[in-house]
């Protein structure tokens, strides 16, 4: 599924590179960036989103530390 239709950025893009952040430190605009190939977003309507996985990502970084 497409998230980011302005740079063709796919959720499996966006795990892709949560799956190298092991310490939960993976920040919203880094992780455009990544996806990106350094382009920057047009619309942003897709940055909400972007910021719901990235926080996901980063609370089950949290809870594994924990564990
Ligand atoms: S949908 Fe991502 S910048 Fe437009």
């Amino acid at each position: 599924m497409y998230i980011c239709l302005c740079n063709a950025i796919k959720e499996k893009d966006i795990r892709k590179v949560l799956e190298q952040d092991h310490d939960g430190k993976a920040t919203v605009s880094g992780v455009y960036h990544a996806c990106s190939a350094g382009e920057k977003p047009q619309c942003c309507s897709c940055i909400q989103t972007l910021k719901d996985i990235v926080g996901d990502h980063k609370g089950r970084c949290a809870a594994a530390k924990a564990a």
